[in-house]
């Protein structure tokens, strides 16, 4: 038995050496051009496979896939940030991108054989060892809209499709980009600038440009302007007319609770109520706390519940609105929402 043990103890000490010797002396050829050796790129590709089938769970509740907002945001966030690498639908690849190894494999080819939730878990975490990145924060509901329009890719999206669900309005860029979204208020999870001041949305900018307010998609959208024209984006957005969206049908008892929940005494001496922080009919409200009359109803649960779950971030004064949003369960959600939604965009400024 000793002796067995200590053969074994030589053979690692061995393996170790001969390890030490590939990684320090150079001499594993890391060369792209070379390839993996025959066998490791079925391995790793198989490995992914299998792996992505073990931990992508089917989740209890998935939003429609087949919603056009959700497809037209997806794209529109692919444009930025996959296409470099995967090409749109019916272009082909940069050869650069085609001689990576492992290659990215052309859209319409990537998304074949995975189920919806796969392709989530895929965007979400990314495949280690090789170039696939994974969703740039810390956050995977605002994932679904790409996932909405991979399925669109998946039953046939063609090249004429895409480029009208992401072409641009004829404006200057960077303004022409950032209308692209933000547009006419038809994406439901994309909030509309224009009730906002000046000071809030450069604050938001900066926050999701640095990180400390999370959401994938503005992570990509502030990174692809110079900083230096944040300022003038949030000035501009700021300067525009409310749009005149009819305010959105909400269920009279739901709005009723609402109202009561934002103009209700709290309890809590730390925590005033939602209108003193943020209207209706405030004149005096602080030029960084947004404006919520009219927002569409689906971007108002999205924030809620993540400020409730604590994974919003925002800036300097997100402090206040945790706290403010640490005791709401669903029902008050759903209320404050309805509330807030129902109300025309106007009376909040
Ligand atoms: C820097 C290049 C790069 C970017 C950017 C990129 N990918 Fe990938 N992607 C890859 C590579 C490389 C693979 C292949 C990995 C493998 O086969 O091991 C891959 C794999 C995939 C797959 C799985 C394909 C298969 O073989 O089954 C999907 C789906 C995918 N990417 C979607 C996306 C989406 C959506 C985005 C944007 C949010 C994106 N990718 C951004 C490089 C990239
Ligand atoms: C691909 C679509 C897309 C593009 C392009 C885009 N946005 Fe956004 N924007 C979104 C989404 C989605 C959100 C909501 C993100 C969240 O959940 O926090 C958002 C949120 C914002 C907010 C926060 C508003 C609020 O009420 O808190 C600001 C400010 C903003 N965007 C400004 C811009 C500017 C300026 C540009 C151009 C540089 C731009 N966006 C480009 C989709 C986009
Ligand atoms: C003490 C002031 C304060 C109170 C009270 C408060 N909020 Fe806020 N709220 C803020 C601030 C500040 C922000 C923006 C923080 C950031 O993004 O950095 C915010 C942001 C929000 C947003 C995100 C809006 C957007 O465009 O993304 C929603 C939704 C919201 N609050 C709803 C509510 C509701 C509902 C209540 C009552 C339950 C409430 N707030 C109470 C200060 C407050």
């Amino acid at each position: 038995m000793k002796r067995v043990l200590q053969t074994l103890a030589a053979l690692a000490v061995l393996a170790g050496l001969a390890g030490g010797a590939v990684v320090g002396l150079g001499l594993y050829n890391v060369s792209a051009r070379v390839g993996h050796l025959q066998g490791v790129s079925w391995v790793l590709h198989t490995t992914f496979r299998n792996s992505v089938r073990l931990r992508a769970a089917r989740p209890a509740e998935m939003p429609d896939l087949s919603d056009p907002a959700l497809i037209e945001l997806g794209a529109r966030h692919y444009d930025t940030a996959c296409r470099s690498c995967h090409a749109a639908p019916g272009e082909a690849q940069s050869a650069t991108m085609a001689a990576m190894v492992p290659a990215p494999p052309p859209i319409g080819q990537a998304v074949q054989g995975w189920k919806p939730y796969q392709l989530h878990w895929i965007v979400a975490n990314g495949i280690k060892m090789s170039g696939m990145p994974p969703w740039p924060a810390q956050r995977e509901d605002d994932v679904w809209p790409v996932v909405a329009f991979l399925s669109s890719v998946q039953q046939g999206m063609e090249g004429a499709d895409y480029g009208t669900l992401t072409r641009l309005p004829d404006e200057e860029a960077p303004l022409a980009y950032c209308l692209g979204c933000h547009g006419d208020g038809g994406l439901a999870q994309v909030p509309p600038l224009n009730g906002q001041g000046a000071a809030y949305l450069e604050m938001a900018l900066q926050a999701y440009r640095g990180g400390t307010r999370a959401s994938g998609i503005m992570a990509q959208a502030a990174r692809e302007v110079p900083p230096e024209t944040m300022g003038d984006l949030a000035r501009w957005f700021a300067a525009q007319p409310v749009a005149p969206i009819p305010p959105q049908d909400m269920p009279a008892d739901l709005v009723e609770r609402g109202r009561a929940l934002v103009h209700a005494d709290t309890g809590d001496p730390d925590v005033p109520a939602c209108r003193a922080c943020h209207g209706p009919d405030r004149s005096e409200r602080s030029a960084f706390f947004p404006n919520l009359a009219g927002l569409p109803a689906p971007y108002l649960r999205t924030q809620l519940g993540l400020w409730r779950d604590g994974r919003r971030g925002g800036g300097p004064q997100a402090g206040l609105m945790r706290k403010a949003a640490r005791h709401l369960d669903d029902s008050d959600i759903a209320a404050l929402v309805a509330y807030y939604a129902s109300l025309p965009a106007e009376t909040g400024q």
